[in-house]
Order: structure tokens, then C-alpha cells, then sequence
């Protein structure tokens, strides 16, 4: 008797995955293997250490009580961050409020130049600001006050003022409405108006380039490439893990007890798509898949996912620098939060970042070739599609109309993330 051949498998929302053409050897080779020490924990003695290393400058901080502190570290503490990885600490010492990069919470190897750190670590910054603005407070922000090295384990110190006149930044009412959706969109066209708003919340960043794309040919090209790139990471030995061992909570038991991670409930699958995404788990599953012909099938969802968008945006910077970064996540939140305001959902797309930063930073290397050799391809219509000229993109996300999302994701305690030292 002739067996059916097996059905596709569905697998939607931000998993894009086609195998066919794809793997020979999805094992990555010895070669890209990387060995990362793993990150000495950041206690509040090692942070006090850096806290009276850095000077009291001239700028004159107005002492906050810690009272005011905490609600301003909770409005930070709901950025978004990299696989909701929250790669911050915050140490509140004689005035000053020391922002932290938390290594234990990140992954150097996955995160080229740390760009999705600092990202994240802009966009708490940014919410910090926009609190403290409602609040008459301006935010004096030093970046990265110490030189080079360990020291960039410190990202920011951040001194207080009172303002002298009322300050008004609507943005601030959008903090805890501003999530990640990844629901499909209807496509429908953005008013002009909607355009000008969201371009408005980056106008102050002057080394910070922004395109929005709307036009639907566009839209579609650009659908396709981030379709492509999502699908390469789950093939490449290092992205598989990290998102389905480290990103993933499969469920809403483990998104509750680790507080961070993506919960699966976020992602808006159906039973089908679990079923398909637990078995593409084991490598070996996602090429018995290819074999039985399962990649087409899921290649049409991804492009249609994100396709279903009315707007996709890309934040470039000259170069990806510490300092660029930081401030691209500064302007990345900013943006969440006006097209939060507009009615419009986001959802960012990493993997085509982190790789193309890969590729235009002579690290292929560490890219199985087949798959960097993709990648550069990729990347090159992209940059026709955007017209990018030697700008590094850092950042990108559709924007949608589409359905309010079910499920909120967690966050660690404030006490987990903010530490006050012996001079507050
Ligand atoms: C630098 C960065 C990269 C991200 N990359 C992705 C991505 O590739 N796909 C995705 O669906 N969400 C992505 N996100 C969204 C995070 O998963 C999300 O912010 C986090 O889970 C917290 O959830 P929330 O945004 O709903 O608060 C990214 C966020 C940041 C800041």
C-alpha cells in the first residue's frame, strides 16, 4: 500500500521557515564555534567599584529620593529588549544613576558589537527620560564614561536637573500601551499624517537615518528579504539554540517563573504551528522536513506575515558604534511609541540586522559559507530596496493595523534590576 506523503507543517508569525534550498549540513562547522567565558555576575559591591571610580563632575546632580528613582526605573524597567532579555542593571550612588550592561542576561557571541544590548539599553534609557520629563526632571545622560575595555560594562551615569519650564512630551503616555505584536496586519495604507508623526519621534537624533517604507511594492520586496534571513537563522547551529533554548518559553509556567524570555502565547500560533515548531527543535526534524517538501508551504506564511504590514521602518546609523547604538535605541523606542500612538502595532525583525552586520563586518567567518553566501546576497537587494548608501542599518520593524495583543510579557522585579549604593 502507497503512503500519503506527510502534510506541510504550518509555522507562522516571526518562525519563516524554508529549508529546501538551504541545508546540506545544518550542523554549523567546527569553525564557528565560539567559546565565550561566561560573564563574572554584577554585584552591588562590583558596581559601588565603579560608582567611586567615576568623578563627580561639574555638572551639578539634584539629589532625587530613592522613592522618585524607583518610578522612574519602572518606567524604564518595561522597555523592550532582545528575546525580552533585559540586559540592564541600574545603581542609584550620590546622585547619579548608573545604567549597567548586565552580562549574565546577554549573549556576546549571538549580538554583534552588543548592537541588540545597546538597543534595549537606549530604549530603557528613553522611557527613563520621558519619565522624568513628566515628572520636571531633565536627564542629563553621559554615555559611556569610562575608557574602552571592562569599562564599557558601565553604559551610561545619569545626573538629574529640575527643569525651569514645563516640558511636554506626549510619547510618555504610550509607555505602558507599547508592545511587540506579532499579529498578522490588513495592509491598510498609513494617513500622511501618521507618517509625519512617526518620522517626528526621531527628527532629534542627528545621526540617526530613518526610512519609512509604505509603498506596497516595497513593503512586499522588503517581506520577502526579512521572510528569507528569519528562516536562515533557525538554520545556522547558534541561532537555532538561542531561540529555541534560551529565547523561547514554551510555557506560560516558564515565562512566569524565569520573567523574561518570549512567552509562546505572545506569538499568536495556532496548535498546528506549535506542533511544527517543537519539532523543528531538533535540527535533524527541520531537514526531514525539507526532504518532504514542508519549506514551501511555510515560505508563503512568512512572506505573507510580513507583507500584511502597512509600513515597514529602517534606523541606520554611520557606523555601529557603542555610543551610535545606544542612541539608535533611544530613537527605536521613540519611534515604537509615536506608531503606538498612531494606532499602528510593531514587531522588529532581528535576524536580518544581526546578520547583515555580520556580513558587512568581514565576521562571515563565522557563518556556515552556504549560508553567508545567502546572506550576502540578501543584503545587497536590500540595500537597493532601501537605498542605503554606507550607512550600517541597526534596526527594523513592520507596522501594522492589526488585532490588540492577548498576552503581555513578563519583566523581572525592580529589585532584581536596581540596586542602591552606599552614598543615595
Ligand atoms: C533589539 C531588539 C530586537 C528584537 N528582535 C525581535 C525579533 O527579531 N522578532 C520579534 O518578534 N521580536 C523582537 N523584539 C521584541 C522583543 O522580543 C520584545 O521587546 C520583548 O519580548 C518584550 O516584549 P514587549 O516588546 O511586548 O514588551 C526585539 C526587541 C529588541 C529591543
Amino acid at each position: 500500500m502507497q503512503k500519503d506523503p506527510p502534510q506541510p507543517i504550518a509555522v507562522s508569525g516571526r518562525f519563516f521557515l524554508d529549508i529546501e534550498e538551504l541545508i546540506t549540513d545544518p550542523v554549523a562547522n567546527k569553525e564557528t564555534e565560539v567559546d565565550i567565558e561566561p560573564a563574572e555576575p554584577l554585584t552591588a559591591e562590583r558596581m559601588q567599584a565603579y560608582a567611586d571610580q567615576v568623578l563627580v563632575s561639574d555638572v551639578l546632580s539634584y539629589i532625587l529620593d530613592t522613592s522618585i528613582v524607583k518610578i522612574l526605573i519602572n518606567a524604564a524597567r518595561i522597555a523592550p529588549s532582545a528575546g525580552n532579555n533585559q540586559p540592564w542593571k541600574w545603581f542609584y550612588d550620590n546622585g547619579r544613576l548608573f545604567l549597567f550592561h548586565s552580562r549574565e542576561r546577554t549573549n556576546a557571541s549571538g549580538d554583534i558589537h552588543n548592537i541588540g544590548t545597546y538597543l534595549s539599553l537606549g530604549a530603557a534609557i528613553e522611557n527613563l527620560s520621558l519619565r522624568a520629563t513628566q515628572m520636571g526632571l531633565i536627564c542629563i545622560v553621559e554615555p559611556f564614561p569610562m575608557v574602552g575595555g571592562v569599562g564599557d560594562e558601565l553604559v551610561a551615569v545619569i545626573r538629574f536637573r529640575i527643569a525651569e519650564k514645563e516640558e511636554k512630551d506626549e510619547l510618555v503616555h504610550f509607555l505602558e500601551a507599547r508592545c511587540t505584536n506579532r499579529n498578522s496586519g490588513n495592509k491598510m495604507q498609513i494617513s500622511e499624517m501618521q507618517i509625519s508623526e512617526i518620522n517626528d519621534a526621531v527628527e532629534q537624533f542627528a545621526n540617526i537615518g530613518f526610512r519609512l517604507e509604505y509603498s506596497r511594492e516595497k513593503i512586499d520586496q522588503l517581506a520577502a528579504i526579512i521572510g528569507k534571513t528569519e528562516k536562515l537563522r533557525i538554520f545556522i547551529e547558534q541561532g537555532h539554540k538561542e531561540f529555541f533554548e534560551t529565547e523561547i518559553r514554551w510555557t506560560a509556567e516558564s515565562a512566569e517563573k524565569t520573567k523574561d524570555g518570549i512567552d509562546l502565547r505572545t506569538v499568536d500560533l495556532s496548535l498546528k504551528d506549535i506542533t511544527g515548531l517543537r519539532l523543528m527543535k531538533d535540527l535533524r526534524a527541520a531537514k526531514l522536513l525539507s526532504e518532504w517538501g514542508a519549506g514551501k508551504a511555510i515560505e508563503k506564511l512568512s512572506a505573507d506575515g510580513v507583507s500584511s504590514a502597512s509600513g515597514i521602518g529602517v534606523l541606520t546609523v554611520p557606523v555601529l558604534s557603542k555610543e551610535f547604538s545606544l542612541n539608535a535605541g533611544r530613537a527605536m523606542e521613540r519611534v515604537w511609541l509615536a506608531a503606538t500612538k498612531a494606532g499602528l502595532t510593531v514587531q522588529p525583525f532581528f535576524a536580518p540586522i544581526h546578520h547583515f552586520a555580520l556580513i558587512r563586518n568581514h565576521m562571515e567567518h563565522t557563518l556556515p559559507s552556504a549560508i553567508s553566501a545567502q546572506f550576502k546576497v540578501l543584503y545587497d537587494e536590500f540595500a537597493s530596496v532601501v537605498a542605503l548608501k554606507s550607512e550600517e542599518p541597526i534596526f527594523i520593524f513592520r507596522f501594522c493595523y492589526a488585532e490588540d495583543v492577548k498576552v503581555r510579557t513578563f519583566r523581572l522585579d525592580t529589585e532584581d534590576i536596581f540596586f542602591i549604593g552606599n552614598n543615595a
